[in-house]
C-alpha cells in the first residue's frame, strides 16, 4: 500500500495482512488485520514507533525505503509482543545508531524474545520524555494491555496517541483512518473481547490516566487510526464499564438434539420476559462473536450434554474461555441432558470457580425432555428475569 502520512512528519509504514485468518492459533481473524508503525520526523530525531509481524518485515523495510529514510535514532516499543516487535532486530541491524526505548518490564522480555543486547535497550520511566528536537515523546505506562510491559507514547505537538493493542481491531483496510464508526465498531468491539476484556479493571484506569490529554488522533497498532478519538474512546468507557446489559448468552452444544430442544424452549422462555437472548452453537460458532457477546450479557448459560461422565468437550472449551475473558455477568448457569448421569455441573461450575457470578440453579434433564422438565426451564426464566431486574435491566 506504501507509507501514508497521517500528520506533517508522522507516516504510517506498517504492513496490512490481507489473508492472516487466525491469531495467536486460537483467535479467528475474519477481516484480516494489520501491524502498524509510525515513523516520527523530529528536526533533531527520527523515531520508529513499534515494527510489523516478521512475516510482513519486508513491508517495513520497503516503506523506510520509499521515505529514504537513512537514519533512526529510537525504536520504540510499546509492546514486546512479536506482532510489533519482530523485527526490531532486523531494524537495528539496518540502523545500527538506533536505540530501542521501552518501559523497564519490556527490557526484561524484548531480550529473552528477541535476544536484543542489553545497551540497545533503554527503560523509561512512566511520564518520561524523549526530545524530538521540534518534537516531544512522552511515554505513559499502561500495563496489562495485555502484557505486563505495555505503555503508550504521546507525540505532544501533535496530539496523537500511540496506543499499540489498546483502541486496535483487526481489520484489514484500504483506509489509514476511521471515517464513519461502522464495521470498524465492531472489529474493534471483537478485539476488544477477545483481548483486552480480562483486564477490563486495569483499563478503566489507563481510560482516566489519558482523559486530560488533548487528542487530535489515536493510532493504534492494529487497524485505522481515529481522527475522531472519541468514537473509540466512547466505546471504550462502554465495554468497560460496570453495567451490563439485558441479555443472555448461551454457548450450547448438542448432540441427538436433545439440549438443543433445551436450549430453544430458554430462548423462547427469555424472549417472552423481555429479555434478549442469543444462542452459540459451538459446532458452528465463530469464537470471536461469542467473545464480543460476553462483553455486555449479564447472564451467562452453558448448554451441555452429558459426554460419559462430564461435559461436552465443546462445552469445556467455551467454558474455559469465559473463565479466561473474565467478562462482567453475573450470572452463570448450566443446562442440559444426561443418560446415566455424570459430574457435568460441577466440572462446568469447577471451570468458573474464581469469577465473580451468582451461580443459578442448573436444569438437568435425563434423554430428552418432558413438560416438567421444559416448566423447570420456565422457572429458571423466571429467576434470570428476577435477577435482571434486580440489576435495573429489566
Ligand atoms: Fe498486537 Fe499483543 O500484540
Amino acid at each position: 500500500m506504501g507509507p501514508k502520512e497521517i500528520q506533517a512528519g508522522v507516516f504510517s509504514v506498517g504492513a496490512i495482512d490481507w489473508d492472516r485468518r487466525i491469531f495467536d492459533e486460537l483467535i479467528p481473524l475474519p477481516d484480516g488485520t494489520s501491524y502498524n508503525s509510525y515513523l516520527v520526523r523530529g528536526s533533531t530525531g527520527i523515531a520508529l514507533i513499534d515494527t510489523v509481524d516478521p512475516t510482513k518485515e519486508g513491508e517495513l523495510l520497503s516503506h523506510l525505503d520509499e521515505l529514504k529514510v537513512d537514519r533512526i535514532d529510537y525504536l520504540i516499543s510499546n509492546h514486546a509482543e512479536q506482532d510489533h516487535s519482530g523485527v526490531i532486530p532486523r531494524i537495528l541491524s539496518r540502523y545500527p545508531s538506533a536505540q530501542v526505548v521501552t518501559t523497564p518490564r519490556g527490557k526484561d522480555l524484548l531480550r529473552p524474545l528477541l535476544h536484543i543486547p542489553d545497551e540497545k535497550i533503554t527503560a523509561v520511566q512512566d511520564r518520561e520524555t524523549l526530545s524530538l528536537g521540534d518534537r516531544t515523546l512522552e511515554f505513559i505506562h499502561a500495563p496489562w494491555v495485555h502484557w505486563p510491559e505495555t505503555m503508550l507514547t504521546y507525540l505532544r505537538e501533535e496530539r496523537i496517541l500511540f496506543t499499540c493493542d489498546l483502541f486496535g481491531s483487526h481489520y484489514a483496510t484500504g483506509d489509514p483512518a476511521v471515517g464513519d464508526l461502522g464495521r470498524v465498531y465492531w472489529a474493534a468491539k471483537r478485539y476488544y473481547a477477545e483481548i483486552m476484556m480480562p483486564f477490563r479493571g486495569l483499563i478503566q484506569g489507563h481510560l482516566e490516566k489519558i482523559r486530560p490529554l488533548p487528542l487530535d488522533i489515536i493510532a493504534p497498532s492494529h487497524g485505522p487510526v481515529y481522527r475522531k478519538p472519541e468514537q473509540i474512546l466512547s466505546a471504550y468507557r462502554d465495554w468497560v464499564s460496570d453495567s451490563v446489559k439485558n441479555e443472555v448468552i448461551i454457548p450450547y452444544v448438542s448432540m441427538h438434539h436433545s439440549t438443543a430442544v433445551m436450549v430453544s424452549h430458554l430462548v423462547k422462555a427469555l424472549t417472552d420476559r423481555g429479555i434478549v437472548a442469543i444462542p452459540f452453537n459451538l459446532t458452528v460458532t465463530d469464537i470471536g462473536e461469542l467473545a464480543m457477546a460476553l462483553v455486555d450479557a449479564a447472564t451467562v448459560i452453558i448448554g451441555t450434554p452429558t459426554v460419559l461422565t462430564g461435559p461436552h468437550p465443546s462445552a469445556i472449551y467455551a467454558t474455559y474461555l469465559v473463565k479466561l475473558l473474565k467478562p462482567k455477568a453475573k450470572a452463570c448457569g448450566v443446562i442440559g441432558s444426561y443418560g446415566w448421569g455424570g459430574k457435568t455441573v460441577k466440572e462446568i461450575t469447577g471451570i468458573l470457580q474464581g469469577l465473580p457470578v451468582e451461580f443459578l440453579d442448573p436444569v438437568l434433564v435425563k434423554g430428552l425432555p418432558e413438560a416438567e422438565d421444559l416448566k423447570a426451564l420456565d422457572k429458571l426464566a423466571d429467576t434470570i428475569a428476577e435477577k435482571h431486574r434486580s440489576y435495573g435491566i429489566l
